[in-house]
Parts: structure tokens; sequence; C-alpha cells
């Protein structure tokens, strides 16, 4: 019976990775987050699931638990993932978003046990402004932000982990992940989930700048499969991005979500935010060659965006 352990799994994209996890009917599933942006509502109730309401930042905590668990995978999504919020307070985020990597690597270092594999979540972020069509995993990084850095380092340190103590990991760079969101909390979803809030609920979107940066939006639960298949695969050692290989601006997708929920596409302007970057877009032949692909369409994606909309209507700022 594989067992997993996903920090950070009762947030956005981990509620889809657990809900594409039990498809296999004899796992068993273990979430630690303190659902500081994460909810109960995001993950399936099911009898496979534990959640453990805790700060992955405990060391002592979770050392105990992989001596007591002897988990066969583990996936690292718990972090403060608003990069504002990382710009405000670059130490205290820090610890979430690399420390308690470190000594999660530190503890699974000295395990006794196989592991299966672990897998982290990093971000496109590490490529901060680095210009170009498509951004490959072979290509300069730049990260530009407390979050990216944090990222960044904590890649280094899982492909260490893997290269100096055998440990089978893998990195995956995601792009913006949107998708329905489960339950009405802070995190995950990024600006189509607040705009689908706001439009859903007759009020007008704040855009910031001229909304012709683009974007590679890679649907929630094709990330979830790429990841699932990352740790069932035989990669490791290697960074991957996770997106679509197509870029989309901005308006596109307010245009196609005011479509969606057949709403009237109301802007409020907004400056642009210092440190935005123009263009992302990812570079996806690595992904691709291992016979993996984040196919779902933007119209598709948005339409499932839209439907959950109506549920999911808080005051967002
Ligand atoms: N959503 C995206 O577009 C995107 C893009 C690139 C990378 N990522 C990364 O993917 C991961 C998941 O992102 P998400 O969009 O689901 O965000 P999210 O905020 O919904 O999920 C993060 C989860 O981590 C939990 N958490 C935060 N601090 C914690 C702590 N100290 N202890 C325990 N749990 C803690 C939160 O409660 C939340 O459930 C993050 O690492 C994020 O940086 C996301």
């Amino acid at each position: 019976m594989p067992t997993y352990l996903i920090t950070g799994g009762a947030g956005f994209i981990g509620g889809h990775l657990v809900a594409r996890l039990l498809l296999d009917p004899q796992v068993q599933v273990t979430v630690v987050d303190d659902l500081s942006t994460g909810d109960c509502a995001n993950l399936p109730q099911d009898p496979r699931v534990t959640l453990l309401v805790h700060d992955v930042c405990d060391a002592a905590f979770m050392a105990e638990l992989l001596d007591r668990e002897r988990f066969d995978y583990v996936v690292l999504l718990a972090a403060v993932a608003d990069v504002a919020a990382t710009c405000l307070d670059p130490l205290g985020t820090a610890a979430v978003n690399q420390w308690a990597n470190l000594t999660l690597l530190d503890a699974l270092r000295r395990r006794p046990w196989p592991l299966g594999k672990l897998f982290f979540a990093s971000s496109a972020a590490v490529y901060g402004d680095c210009t170009g069509t498509a951004l490959s995993e072979t290509g300069p990084v730049a990260p530009q932000s407390p979050y990216a850095v944090d990222k960044y380092a904590s890649e280094r340190a899982v492909l260490n982990a893997g290269r100096l103590c055998g440990l089978p990991v893998v990195c995956g760079r995601l792009f913006n992940v949107y998708g329905p969101t489960a339950a009405q909390t802070l995190g995950g979803g990024g600006v189509i989930t607040r705009a689908a809030r706001q439009l859903a609920a007759g009020s007008a979107f704040t855009r910031h700048g001229d909304g012709e940066q683009t974007r590679d939006f890679v649907y929630v639960e094709d990330v979830a499969a790429v990841i699932a298949a990352l740790l069932h695969g035989p990669a490791t050692g290697l960074v991957v991005n996770i997106g679509t290989g197509r870029a989309s601006s901005l308006n596109r997708v307010l245009g196609g979500l005011a479509q969606a929920l057949a709403q009237p596409l109301a802007l409020r302007p907004g400056v642009a935010r210092p440190g935005d970057v123009r263009h992302s877009q990812a570079d996806v032949a690595r992904l691709a060659a291992l016979g993996l692909r984040c196919q779902t369409p933007l119209v598709q994606g948005l339409a499932a965006v839209a439907q959950a909309a109506p549920v999911a209507l808080v005051p967002t700022p």
C-alpha cells in the first residue's frame, strides 16, 4: 500500500493532487498543513486521507513523523506562495520556503528505509525577467524576490540531496497554475481565480498594467497529473518545467473568463506591479521527453473555473 506525505496538501494544488492520488484505491495520504492559506474543504473527504494541522517548520515534529510513518513518497508543496508577502517578510517566510525544506531533507537523509521519490514544487519565478521565447531548465535563472530566491535555493538543496545522499528527487518549476478551488481560502488559483470571483459577483476587476503581459497558464488538474507521473516515473535528479508551452495575455484570459461567466468584463485600471515580468512561457521539451504534457485547452479550463466561481464568492482585495 503506497503511502504519501504531502506538505501543504490542503492548499489549492495539494487538494487536486490528493484527489488524483486517491484514484489508486490502495493509497494512504498524510497531509501536514497549518491551514494558513489552505482549507480542509480542499481535501477530499476520504478515510485514506489524514490531515495533521501543524507547522512544517517544527523540525522535531516532522522528523518524528517521518520516522514513525516511513512514507514511500514525499511531496513538498507547503510555502508562503504570496510573492508580495515574502518581500514584506523575507526572514519569516524563508523559514517555510527554505528552512523547512532543508530540515525535512536532513531527516530524509538519515532515513533507514527506501524512498520512492521526493517531489519539490518550485516555481517559474526562478527565471525572473529572463527573456527569450521559451524559458528552458538549461537556460539562466534570475530570481528577483525572496520567494524566487527561496525556491531556487530549495531546488538546489533538493538536487544536492539527490546527488550526495542518494535520494530520488524531482523539482517541478510550476508556471501559472489555475483552476477551480473548492475552498474560499486566501491561497491558490492566482489571478484567474480572483478575477472569476469578482466578475461573478458583478464587481470590477483591477487589472495591473495594460493586460498585454503574458503567462503560461497551466490547468491545475494537468499539474496534479504531471506531479503524480513524476513521482511514479523513472526521472530523478532533475528540474522539469510544468507548463503548457503556450503564453496567453492577461487580456485574453479576462475576456475568455467574462465570456465563460456570461458577465460583462468590468475592469478597474491598476498600476503595473513593480517587478512583474512581461512575458513568461515554458519550454516544455524536457516534459515532453518524459512523455508528459499539460494539455487542457485554456477555454476548457476557464469554463471549469467559471462553473466553480459562484460557490466561492468572497470579497477579494
Ligand atoms: N499556484 C501557482 O501558480 C504556483 C506556481 C508556482 C509554484 N507554486 C508552488 O506550489 C505550491 C502550492 O501552491 P498553491 O498554489 O497550492 O498555494 P496554497 O497557498 O494554496 O498552498 C500552500 C499550502 O501550504 C500551507 N502552508 C503554508 N505555510 C505552512 C507551514 N508553515 N506549515 C504547514 N503548511 C503551510 C498553506 O496552508 C497551504 O495549504 C507552493 O509551494 C507554491 O509556491 C504554485
